[in-house]
């Protein structure tokens, strides 16, 4: 991944980082989606339509895959975009100010570049393969603390029901070996969150390819691992639980 190229994303998921801090609060419009409190919003398809066309100058070999319609499907040869326009539609609707852009690029099946930014905090996570983990600009690493001294994130995976007490089962069995858990309602802001070292450990049971294929080769590249939670592979063709650690 050409480093021009990455800077060109940024300036673009900067600018559509706008049309969230600038949306017109008084009268979003909202949709539901299937699974329970499932929504999208009219700027979850607007960011999605301007990282499309921008994107689409920027890498136009690249095949696009957005979470708001999907019109490809993912396959292990080619270069491959896929893009969470909104990570966090729920803390969007409420004004939460936890949510980010995620766009994750996948070359022949593994995984390249990866840029995460969240317009609240005007934080922009970045990695490319094999040249580290940055947050504007400066390198970051995942923490040395152990479980016991650590923060754990987790997900709930709140859109499959069938998910809801074994993912609660398994916070209360963290929070009883860590120091204590959280829940952001972005697993793309949870997995930067443990590149950056503020957090130890973060799992979810079931994400979607657009919420990890940024944010997992950030926490790589900041040398933490990410792996299935049970132990696997991340695939970006179908769900897959997920768990992201320190060491
Ligand atoms: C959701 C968020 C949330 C996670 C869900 C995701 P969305 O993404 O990342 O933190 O718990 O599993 O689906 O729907 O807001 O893009
Ligand atoms: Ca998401
Ligand atoms: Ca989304």
């Amino acid at each position: 991944m050409d480093k021009n190229k990455m800077l060109e994303i940024q300036s673009l998921v900067r600018d559509c980082g706008q049309i969230m801090l600038n949306a017109n609060r008084e009268s979003i419009l909202i949709d539901s989606k299937a699974g329970s409190a499932n929504f999208v919003t009219e700027y979850d398809k607007k960011v999605q339509d301007a990282l499309k066309k921008g994107l689409k100058q920027i890498l136009p070999e690249a095949v696009f895959l957005g979470e708001e319609g999907i019109e490809n499907t993912f396959s292990n040869k080619g270069m491959y975009l896929i893009v969470d326009p909104i990570d966090g539609t729920t803390n969007f609707i409420k004004d939460y100010h936890t949510s980010c852009i995620s766009v994750g690029i996948i070359n022949d099946g593994i995984k390249a570049a990866g840029v995460v930014y969240n317009p609240y905090l005007n934080e922009m996570y970045y990695a490319i393969k094999g040249e580290g983990a940055y947050l504007n600009d400066k390198r970051i690493h995942v923490s040395d603390e152990p479980l016991s001294n650590g923060i754990v994130l987790f997900g709930t995976s709140p859109y499959y029901e069938e998910l809801n007490e074994k993912s609660f089962e398994m916070a209360f069995d963290y929070f009883k070996k860590a120091l204590d858990i959280r829940r952001s309602g972005s697993a793309a802001i949870d997995l930067c969150s443990i590149a950056a070292g503020r957090a130890e450990v973060y799992f979810e049971l079931r994400l979607s390819p657009w919420d990890y294929a940024a944010g997992s080769l950030i926490v790589e590249e900041a040398g933490g691992i990410v792996t299935t939670v049970e132990g696997g592979e991340l695939c970006f063709d179908k769900t897959c639980s997920v768990l992201a650690r320190n060491k």
